[in-house]
């Protein structure tokens, strides 16, 4: 038997099947389009999305020569903070408003204002532009005739379970994501629901990542090449199913995901927040809870570099990172700041701005892909640091995400931590990490942990070199104020 994992990212939907040994079989990815209609907007279309997956399926059966019935079970990852609305004939409303959409920071300050403390109380964190909650009252502003025919409210993730199962649910830890959710208590907030205007029919049912959800409709097999047969589970939010996917399942262990955003995140045995709500407080796909810090720009950065500035396709990459490793650690005195979508945490700044500081006529363009390398690790560390500041053990660190691909990005990372990174059997974390949890749903193993046990190893470590990591002791310095020296900037920069 095996279990497909589907992955709903931000670029494409990545599908990835696996057996019960942790054996990756088949593994692959359907690109769909981002639209920025304005700065700061980031939306896409959910039937691409679903069109993307059913073409994914197919291929995959194909390619494998499976039987659809040997497929026993199907784990669902995504994006996470994505607003789907649909109307009371299940019609989508409006393009998806993604998590990396930043027009709702009017509607944050209100819920800061209104709430105080509250906010934290009901829900974990704070409001942050990325989130649901203040998606919903954008529409309720900008849009109050979308708003009115709103009838169910849905992550992305759950938007392809209910195409797939006809089902409206979803799972903890990408619930945890909304604003609307308490998640000490596991279960939407009514004081949320009532400020948004919502009541709880609106919103999906909320289950554990591993518990089963529902069953491949006959619709759904016809358009999928999908069985009947087939559950699907809970899954979880990418960065919940990504933590999964490498293992990440116990205190101790930190993932980072060099994916669209960059993500630290670590295990917790019991609920916590930290004062400032600077980590995100979240439900944890193995029935705990986890914190993590969000970096809005990562992999991203390098894809902007590569493709759009210097015009190269996919083998460009390989040659850009060639020149970056022929550059000494610190690129000659250049620093980049990875806020090209402004930033969440620690700063939560729509307004911030990508940057090179320092650029001297020596520098070329080897040093602006190293710098680009080195700002997003520097970035990361902005948030290993708030762990490591809430005495949150950090025993080891397992980084995934196609960033994780290149050598290189990851000895910058073990030098810039100052610790070794270590890699896992699948670089694929979410959409692995789903069918890990899907394989647990269907009762192989006795829970998210044993599973990983079984089916995730450690590949490959990549050590620190002591004279690199004092190096970059010293200009994580520099970085880590040039935000607070630049803020005014940005915001006035942002008003052009
Ligand atoms: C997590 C987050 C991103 C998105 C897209 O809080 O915003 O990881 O889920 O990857």
């Amino acid at each position: 038997m095996s279990f497909l994992g589907i992955d709903v990212g931000t670029s494409s939907v990545k599908l990835l099947l696996a057996d019960t040994t942790g054996r990756v079989l088949q593994t692959l990815s359907k690109d769909y389009p981002v639209y920025y209609p304005k700065a700061g907007w980031a939306e896409q279309n959910p039937e691409d999305w679903w069109n993307a997956t059913t073409e994914g399926i197919r291929e995959i059966l194909n390619r494998s020569q499976m039987e659809s019935r040997e497929i026993q079970g199907i784990g669902l990852s995504g994006q996470m903070h994505g607003l789907v609305l649909l109307d009371k004939e299940n019609r989508v409303l409006m393009p998806a408003l993604l998590w990396c959409d930043q027009r709702t920071q009017d509607e944050c300050d209100e819920l800061s204002e209104k709430l105080g403390s509250k906010l934290s109380e009901y829900t974990g964190n704070r409001a942050l532009a990325g989130f649901t909650a203040p998606k919903v009252l954008w529409v309720r502003r900008h849009r109050p005739e979308i708003y009115k025919q709103i009838e169910h409210v849905l992550l992305p993730k759950d938007y392809i379970r209910w195409k797939l199962t006809g089902e409206y649910a979803t799972d903890v830890s990408d619930a945890s994501g909304t604003l609307f959710f308490d998640v000490a208590h596991r279960c939407w907030s009514p004081e949320m629901l009532d400020i948004l205007g919502l009541s709880e029919t609106h919103l999906p049912t909320c289950y554990e990542s591993y518990e089963i959800t529902g069953a491949v409709t006959e619709q759904a097999a016809r358009e999928s090449g999908l069985h009947t047969s087939t559950l699907v589970v809970g899954g979880g939010g990418d960065q919940a199913s990504g933590a999964v996917g490498t293992g990440v399942v116990t205190a101790g262990t930190v993932s980072v995901a060099l994916g669209t955003s960059g993500v630290v995140f670590a295990c917790q045995e019991n609920y916590s927040v930290d004062r400032q709500n600077r980590l995100h407080s979240f439900c944890h796909a193995n029935g705990k809870w986890h914190v993590m810090g969000v970096m809005l720009s990562a992999a991203s950065c390098l894809k902007w570099w590569v493709e759009e500035v210097c015009r190269l396709d996919d083998a460009g990459f390989a040659v850009l990172l060639e020149e970056a490793a022929r550059i000494p650690p610190g690129s000659e005195g250049l620093i980049f700041l990875p806020y090209l979508m402004g930033e969440r945490t620690p700063y939560s700044d729509p307004h911030a701005r990508g940057t090179f500081i320092g650029l001297t006529m020596t520098h070329g363009r080897g040093h602006m892909t190293r710098a680009i390398l080195e700002g997003v690790g520097f970035g990361l560390c902005d948030s290993l640091e708030i762990i490591r500041e809430q005495n949150i053990p950090i025993h080891e660190v397992r980084v995934s995400g196609g960033g994780a691909k290149s050598y290189l990005w990851r000895q910058i990372l073990a030098d810039i931590f100052g610790q070794p990174i270590h890699v896992v059997n699948s670089v694929e974390g979410p959409a692995f990490g789903a069918a890990i949890l899907a394989a647990v749903g269907a009762g192989e193993f006795a829970g998210v942990e044993e599973a990983c046990n079984q089916m995730i190893k450690t590949v490959k470590q990549t050590e620190p070199i002591a004279a690199n990591v004092e190096k970059y002791k010293f200009i994580y310095e520099i970085y880590h104020q040039l935000y607070a020296t630049l803020e005014k900037s940005f915001r006035d920069l942002s008003r052009i």
